[in-house]
């Protein structure tokens, strides 16, 4: 699964140097990206022109902390590969106003033409990004209170469960849907019934926020659940 979903996003860069990515934390793109380090310590893709913004980043975590989002990907990706960190980006999760760094991070990746590439992985409930299940969903870069779910499911990076931070900032369903090409990576156990929910029910439903996917002309999903 991460070898091949590697081989998509290194084939968009290379198809375009300067393509402005959005990038997901969690467990399962892990794999992907040291895949990605590979190639790129191969030579078979060059990061340096390339746009990278994270897909959300938690309220109140800052660039250096352990936890926070942009950590992660300097700790899983950048640090590994020729990126520019200057084109790296991450929602400020220190802003004393979360809605106004919202509006600048969309303002951001709009300025670069939008993403052309959404990176995603999935939440047990259906989220993408931190678009959690809601009667209604964010078209833009917002500022979301999180699920139980999602702070249960989280829970594990964190030394207890009320460490977990209770709001994040994350790239809109618009943002998302924005992007020309999408690629969703899943695996586990714990994924199988969002993932055979995406497969088979064909309802647009914003209590089961990736099912919104189905409007994209150009998603790829790759999984290890059958
Ligand atoms: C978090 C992130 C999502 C990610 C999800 C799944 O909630 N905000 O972007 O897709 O976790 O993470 P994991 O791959 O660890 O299951």
């Amino acid at each position: 699964m991460s070898e091949a979903a590697a081989g998509i996003l290194a084939e968009e860069l290379n198809g375009n140097p300067s393509a402005v990515f959005a990038l997901p934390t969690g467990s399962t793109p892990v794999g992907t990206y040291q895949a990605l380090a590979k190639l790129n310590r191969e030579g078979k893709v060059d990061f340096s022109l390339g746009n990278f913004f994270n897909v959300d980043e938690y309220v109140g975590l800052s660039r250096e902390s352990e936890q926070g989002y942009y950590h992660f990907l300097y700790e899983n990706l950048y640090q590994y590969v020729n990126v520019d960190l200057a084109k790296t980006h991450a929602p400020d999760g220190m802003a004393l106003e979360p809605e106004l760094a919202a509006v600048q991070y969309e303002e951001m990746i709009d300025g670069l033409g939008g993403l052309d590439v959404a990176f995603l992985g999935i939440g047990r409930n259906g989220h993408i990004g931190f678009n959690e299940p809601a009667a209604s969903l964010h078209y833009s870069t917002y500022c979301v209170t999180l699920t139980k779910s999602t702070i249960e499911a989280n829970a594990r990076f964190f030394k207890s469960t009320e460490e977990v931070p209770k709001q994040a900032l994350t790239i809109g369903i618009g943002t998302i849907m924005k992007a020309k090409k999408i690629i969703m990576v899943a695996n586990g156990e714990d994924k199988a019934d969002a993932i055979c929910r995406l497969k088979e029910d064909t309802s647009l439903d914003t209590e089961f926020p990736s099912s919104l996917l189905r409007l994209h002309p150009d998603v790829t999903v790759v999984t290890t659940i059958k």
